[in-house]
């Protein structure tokens, strides 16, 4: 046997009770689909898993892996095919869990680029030429947005479905790659994202399975996420990689971690409460928030889960006068009214749930009766969701249900952006100070 085969058995046989407390296994959910597990075809030296972010005003950075540790960070990039007339250095990490051994993990970041331009670019001197468009500097902007994401053959459909229509960000409120501490499905699902993570940049926040506590043998929570996820934190002023913000055009995103402290003594609420203060809604008249675990919920799946960080931060949301939270964690969709401390409120946030991005756990199919009338529209299926933001006031929601093979608009909305509803700020003054 192996060093992967014995590991994989470990996990079985230990793992499977422990990641049971995390879902709720008793709920009947519509088939899971199988695992795709994607190889590594390309050299030990060649870079992998090839994934781009936002990394502050102007710049990007890229990450990717390789096997051999001799490989230097380094990207070279250009606007043209093939021409690198610019160079970055930057730097890389690596990490040790339990039996495993994590390739050389470059994080090299790279500006001032254009707006709305594409770049070409190759990564540690080595293996094919990638290409990334960076967002536009001003309206229209569009958004991808999914989380629960997995890699499964519905992952691939969901995925197959996203790319088929041209997006400028891709956000994920949580769970990746479903490894659950089997390291090698972290490199897999690098892998699967990889044609789109290479081309538009990919802003991710963690949910519950990126945790990977295991007791005895692995204490650091995050190790992988943190390892091959690094978002832009330290240029968002805050002091984890489990909750920062940045910038699109004129929308203001700020991405929460479930599962590290929230209360208000705590880093990540201080952070948040200074992150809102310093929003300008003449230069940013979106806000939006994404987080795991959701505030608002009507399945069954998942029930009060995120009740207490709601308790605490969203009086916060709601005085900044934030436009829509996205969460995920339930593996379904459901879009609530504009709310506020469970009741409607025109100048509370729109809250929608979508963890339906496919992963090897299935769908949450019970929703609670009789419905909420806080509560839109919920369906428990796989799909997607896209925000096109068309100008300071104006923005479009749709959610896209899949279809197999092809994709169906099911759910849509036209939303205002709260920054022009006079009536949800006190003052013409109080507005001119935020
Ligand atoms: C981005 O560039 C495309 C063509 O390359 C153009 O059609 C589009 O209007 C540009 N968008 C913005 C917001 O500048
Ligand atoms: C869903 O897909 C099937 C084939 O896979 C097709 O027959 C059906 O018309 C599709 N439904 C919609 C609403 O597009
Ligand atoms: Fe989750």
């Amino acid at each position: 046997m192996n060093v992967f085969a014995l590991f994989f058995s470990l996990n079985l046989l230990f793992l499977c009770p422990f990641l049971s407390q995390a879902d709720v296994p008793e709920l009947s959910r519509e088939p899971p689909r199988p695992i795709v597990f994607v190889p590594h075809d390309r050299s030990k030296s060649d870079p992998q898993q090839v994934h781009v972010s936002l990394a502050g005003m102007d710049h990007m950075r890229v990450t990717y892996i390789t096997e051999d540790k001799k490989v230097e960070s380094v990207v070279e990039y250009g606007t043209q095919p093939g021409k690198y007339d610019r160079k970055n250095t930057g730097e890389s990490t690596s990490y040790k869990y339990f039996f495993y051994s994590s390739g050389k993990i470059h994080h090299v970041k790279i500006g001032p680029l254009e707006p709305n331009t594409t770049y070409y670019y190759k990564c540690g001197c080595n293996g094919p030429e990638f290409s990334f468009k960076t967002p536009p500097s001003s309206f229209p902007v569009e958004f991808a947005i999914v989380g629960d994401l997995g890699q499964t053959e519905w992952t691939a459909a969901t995925l197959a479905q996203i790319k088929s229509q041209d997006y400028d960000v891709f956000l994920l409120p949580g769970d990746l790659s479903y490894a659950d501490t089997n390291q090698p499905l972290w490199d897999s699902f690098g892998r699967l994202v990889e044609p789109l993570a290479s081309k538009r940049p990919w802003m991710v926040t963690q949910g519950n399975h990126e945790i990977e506590f295991f007791p005895i043998i692995e204490h650091t929570t995050f190790k992988s996420y943190n390892s091959r996820w690094l978002m832009p934190y330290t240029e968002s002023l805050s002091e984890s990689n489990l909750y920062y913000s940045f910038d699109v055009a004129g929308i203001h995103t700020i991405m929460l971690g479930s599962y590290t402290d929230f209360d208000s003594e705590s880093d990540q609420y201080q952070w948040l409460q200074a992150d809102l203060a310093k929003v300008d809604r003449k230069m940013t008249p979106w806000v939006i928030v994404l987080l795991h675990a959701p505030w608002y919920n009507t399945n069954e799946a998942h029930e009060g889960e995120g009740e207490s960080m709601r308790e605490a931060m969203e009086s916060l949301l709601f005085n900044a006068r934030v436009d829509v939270v996205f969460a995920g964690h339930v593996h379904a969709y459901e879009r609530f009214k504009r709310v506020y401390n469970n009741k409607v409120d025109q100048c509370g946030p729109i809250y929608i749930t979508i963890g339906d991005g496919g992963n090897r756990e299935g769908l949450a199919t019970s929703f609670k009766k009789p419905p909420s009338p806080l509560s839109v529209f919920r369906e428990p299926s796989f799909g997607h969701g896209r925000l096109k933001v068309i100008d300071e006031k104006r923005a479009h929601w749709s959610w896209h249900r899949n279809n197999d093979s092809n994709t169906v608009l099911a759910d849509e909305v036209w939303l205002e952006s709260l920054s022009a509803l006079s009536s949800c700020w006190p003052s013409s003054q109080s507005h001119d100070e935020l």
